[in-house]
Formats: C-alpha cells, structure tokens, sequence
C-alpha cells in the first residue's frame, strides 16, 4: 500500500458544508471516495453558474478528471441514484467515472414507507428523518435480509432476494398493505439495476488497486459527527457511521491507510430533525441565521434549526475524529450580529456535564459573547481582509476546538473559500 486516504467530514448535525469543502479540497485528489450515508445528503456547490445539489455522488463532480466512488458503507436508492446521474449528465459532467461499490445496500421503495410509518407510530418522539428510508435499510443490513448492488448482477437471485426482504417486511408490519405493489416494485427493481450495472465494481478491489497504484484519495463524509449511530445524539440521529471509523468500515481499508481528517464546521450550528440542541436560539437571533444562512434543507425543504457555535461540541466531535484541521464555513452569516455567542461550557447542577446529558431537564449550556461585527464580509478573499472582530472570532474558535483552522469560507462559491 503506498497511497493514503485523506478525508473531510462534518463535525455538527450535517449540512456544516461538506460539499463545498470537498470540492475545493479534491484539486489534489484523483479519486474522491463516500464512506457512508444516501441520497439523505444534500451537499451543495456552486462553481461559476453551476450550482448542484448531490446527493449520493462525490461532490467532485466539477473536477472533470477525478473519479467519483461511492463505497460500501452506503446505502443507494437505484432510480434515486440513475436520476442524479441523469441530471449530472445533463449539465455536463462525465458519469463514467461515477463507480457504486458492489458491497453498497439498496434502498428500495419498501423502505421509505417503513421509515415513514416508523416516523408516523414515534409520534411526539419522532426523529424527524429525511423519509428516504435510510433507518430501514441499514437496518435490514444489520439484520442480514437486506440486498447489495452485487446481489442486482444475478437477475434471478435478485428477485429471490426481493422476495425474501418483503416476506420480513411483512412479518414486521401490523398492516402488510402499506407496502408498494411487489410485482410492481420488482420490475422497477430489475430495470433500474439492469441500467446501473456497468457502473458498479467490485469495491474492496476498487480502493484497494487504487491505493497500490500511488493513488490520492479522498474520503468524503455524509451527515455529521453529532448524527453518527454511535456517537451521535443517540436516538435522533442517521443509521450509519459518519465519523472517520467509518472511513474503514465504509471504504474496506485499515486504519494504517487513513491520513489527514479535515473536520469541518459551520461558523455557527444548525439541525434538521428532533433531538438535543444545547446552542439553539429560539429567537430572533436564530431566525435571523436562519434567513441569513439560507438554512432550509436540501433534501427536505424544511427550516434548520439554529444556534450559536458549540465549542464543547466540536472539542467533542474532534475528539472522536481525531481530526487534524478545521474548514470553517459560513463565516459571512455572521455579519451584522452586535453580539456572537458561542456556547464554552454544560452544565447539570453543580457539575460539568457532557453532550450525552443535553436532553436532561436540568442541562444548561453556558455562552460567552464576543463582539460582532457590521462589515459584509462576503466579498473577501484574504484573511487581512477581515476585520478585527471577526479574526478575534476565528482565533477565538481555534482556541476552544483546540485545532487550526486551515480554511474557512465567506460565500457559497468556490472563489469565496479562503486559506487562512
Ligand atoms: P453539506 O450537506 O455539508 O454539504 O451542506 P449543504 O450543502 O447541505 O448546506 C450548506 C449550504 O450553505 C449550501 O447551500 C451552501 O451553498 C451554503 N454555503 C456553504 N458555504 C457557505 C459560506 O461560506 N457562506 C454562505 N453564505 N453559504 C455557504
Ligand atoms: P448532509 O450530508 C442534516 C438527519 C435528519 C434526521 C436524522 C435521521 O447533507 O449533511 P435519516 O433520514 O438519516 O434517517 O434522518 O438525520 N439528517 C441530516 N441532517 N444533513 C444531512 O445530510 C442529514 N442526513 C440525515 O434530519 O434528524
Ligand atoms: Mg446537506
């Protein structure tokens, strides 16, 4: 082995701007590689008047020459999957180097309707999920019924895998009929596999010839650190492992493989979905970062909760990552605030608390100001450009998280990324 993997994930609730970090860092990539997650993504980038929202492929897209993988720790909605390729296709971008791992599960129509009667049956306790169906096929994974892309290349084994998962589907369910039509949804099956044959490989041996040959990969993260399985908020959180633990388990290498982790975090923190939020504003504060930052979900549509910058959450999520560097993003938004606060400490009672208590009733996070400041920023491209107030803020933020920040951003465009 003589390549290495580098990676770039997310150390909030997702959407701290995965995309538009990979495709800035992947100029020095051949190949960008998703470890984990789905179509539940929606990373963003915009590059001149290209703007794409991706969802399943590599945000390396408008890197003409860098092949794209998505790797055996993710989940894959096939026509979800051929529709994106589609729309990739159509402004340009050369989908023969898009590659599927053969390891990767699929997401069938089934499943988004178990993750919605799921969500419906929580009730009040309902995670608030993307309804993809991303809980229920990692599940079915876990639980040994679920079907991988190799498991499409055998049409008749195929369809004795679609079978046996909806006969467990059935047992599972109080009322089977929710289910979609079975004849129905095993033609779809069949026919969109058939179209996405010629672009899934055998996985282990795709990562593994490519790190042999010299080859620079990079790891791209879905989701978040603070939405991981494990390590997450616990239970509102995705299904899979977004933390760089799932760089081996998702891509099939060791850990002697794994290089540099860029952790990336938004300028302040924002969540889809329920669940523990200690630096949430439930004010105009949080309504004006809202606006400001455009926090309305890619894939869902809905308004993002807000909040002020949690450092002993990202202390946190760095830990877990051991990540080397920080890309901060979405400084811009900040503008304008008289105030910034960010989030230094927890409390329960007396004591320190830890981010696995946020959901008791006594949890108290505790914020220390700093001064804002008035100036838009956007238009930056060197860090003197910068006022005081904001560099303060930054050296401020390295300070707390205990790691550089190497880059951080003041505009959804490639350009308006700066190296600090
Ligand atoms: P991801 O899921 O982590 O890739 O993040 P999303 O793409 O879902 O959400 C981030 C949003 O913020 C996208 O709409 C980006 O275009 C936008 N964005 C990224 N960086 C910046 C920035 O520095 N400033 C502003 N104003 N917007 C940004
Ligand atoms: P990117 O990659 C933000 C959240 C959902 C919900 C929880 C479980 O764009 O950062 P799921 O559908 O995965 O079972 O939902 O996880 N969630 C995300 N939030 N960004 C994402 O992806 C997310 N993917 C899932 O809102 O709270
Ligand atoms: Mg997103």
């Amino acid at each position: 082995m003589s390549g290495r993997i580098d990676a770039v994930l997310g150390m909030q609730w997702g959407d701290e701007g995965k995309g538009r970090i990979v495709d800035w860092y992947a100029r020095n990539y051949d190949v960008v590689a998703r470890f984990g997650g789905g179509d539940n993504a929606g990373h963003r980038i915009e590059v001149g008047e290209k703007k794409l929202a991706l969802r399943l492929v590599p945000s390396a897209a408008l890197h003409p020459t860098v092949e794209l993988f998505v790797g055996s720790g993710c989940v894959v909605n096939l026509e979800g999957a051929l529709d994106e390729l589609a729309r990739l296709s159509e402004v340009g971008v050369d989908i023969e180097r898009v590659k599927f791992s053969d390891r990767a599960h699929i997401v069938l129509p089934d499943h988004g309707v178990l993750d919605q009667a799921s969500e419906q049956a929580r009730g009040a306790q309902r995670i608030g999920t993307t309804g993809r169906g991303i809980g229920p096929a990692y599940a079915d994974r876990v639980s040994r019924v679920g079907v991988t892309l190799g498991q499409t290349l055998d049409e008749a084994g195929f369809r004795s895998c679609l079978r046996a998962i909806r006969s467990a589907h059935e047992r599972a369910l109080r009322d089977p009929s929710i289910l979609p039509d079975f004849a129905e949804m095993e033609e779809r099956m069949l026919a969109a596999a058939a179209r996405l044959r010629a672009a899934i490989v055998d996985g282990v041996g795709y990562i593994h010839t490519r790190l042999s040959a010299g080859k620079r990969i990079l790891a791209e993260g879905a989701q978040g650190t603070l939405l991981d399985i494990s390590f997450g908020s616990y239970p509102y959180v995705t299904s899979s492992q977004c933390t760089a633990g799932g760089i081996c388990t998702g891509l099939g290498v060791g850990p002697s493989a794994v290089g540099r982790i860029i952790g990336i975090l938004k300028a302040y923190t924002t969540r889809v979905g329920a669940g523990p939020f200690p630096s949430e504003l439930l004010d105009a504060a949080g309504d004006r970062l809202r606006e400001a930052g455009r926090e309305f979900g890619t894939v869902t549509g809905r308004p993002r909760r807000c909040g002020w910058f949690d450092a002993v959450a990202a202390r946190y999520a760095a830990a877990i990552n051991g990540a080397h560097a920080v890309a901060l993003t979405k400084l811009d938004v900040l503008s304008g605030f008289e105030r910034i606060g960010i989030v230094t400490g927890y409390r329960l009672g007396e004591r320190e608390a830890t981010i696995s208590e946020a959901s008791h009733p006594d949890f108290r996070a505790e914020v220390e100001y700093l001064e804002g400041w008035a100036e838009d920023i956007s238009g930056a491209r060197r860090p003197e450009e910068l006022p005081n107030a904001a560099r303060r803020y930054i050296a401020r933020l390295e300070a707390l998280v205990g790691l550089p920040i190497e880059v951080f951003s003041v505009g959804p465009e490639r350009e308006a990324l700066i190296n600090a």
